[in-house]
């Protein structure tokens, strides 16, 4: 168990395409281990989630949520601690149907490797997400509003995508400070 450096913008291991899990990676040491650091520097940094690629590993592997309020998210809905491996996600028109319109929503961002700053980004009202936890066991959830906001912020990390890169109104972009002084700062 470590904490770990996290990348910052700017750095080209953040934009790469992550590589799957392979079928024999589940339940090993190398995973587990990876698991260990993502949920420790993640906690340590009050992080509402966190992917592999922001610690330099290339591979599909997120982790989010938490048990206790976030402080860097305050008045947000507690999202479960989740561990998602290979994640595929698919927009829903509402919750649990396909097809039609796929609403968007704005909210506030922020990123442990975007640090100091907030933006006003879209996604998807309301998501499908499978995949796998770190033992193999299959994940298929399907979630609304922020925990959905979540999950699509963390699998952007294996598509190399930094939520910067969705933002379309630039005047909702700005320094935490001075948007939020009520914001603890990030360690
Ligand atoms: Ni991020």
């Amino acid at each position: 168990m470590a904490i770990r450096d996290i990348l910052k913008m700017g750095d080209p291991r953040l934009l790469r395409m992550a590589k799957p899990v392979p079928s024999e990676g589940f339940d090993s040491d190398v995973l587990h281990l990876l698991v260990s650091d993502l949920l420790d520097t993640m906690v340590c940094a009050n992080g509402a989630g966190l992917a592999a690629p922001q610690i330099g590993v290339d591979l599909q592997v997120v982790v989010f949520g938490s048990r206790d309020a976030n402080p860097r998210y305050p008045n947000r809905p507690l999202v479960p601690p989740t561990v998602l491996v290979n994640p595929v996600i698919t927009p829903l028109t509402r919750a649990g149907e396909t097809g039609g319109d796929l609403p968007e929503e704005l909210d506030w961002e922020g990123c442990l490797s975007v640090p100091g700053l907030r933006a006003q980004v879209p996604r998807w009202s309301h998501i499908r997400y499978t995949g796998f936890d770190q033992y193999g066991d299959p994940i298929d959830s399907t979630v609304s509003g922020f925990h959905a906001r979540v999950v699509q912020h963390e699998c952007d990390h294996l598509w190399g995508k930094l939520y910067p890169m969705r933002v379309r109104d630039f005047s909702q972009f700005g320094y935490t400070e001075v948007l939020f002084p009520e914001i603890a700062p990030c360690k």
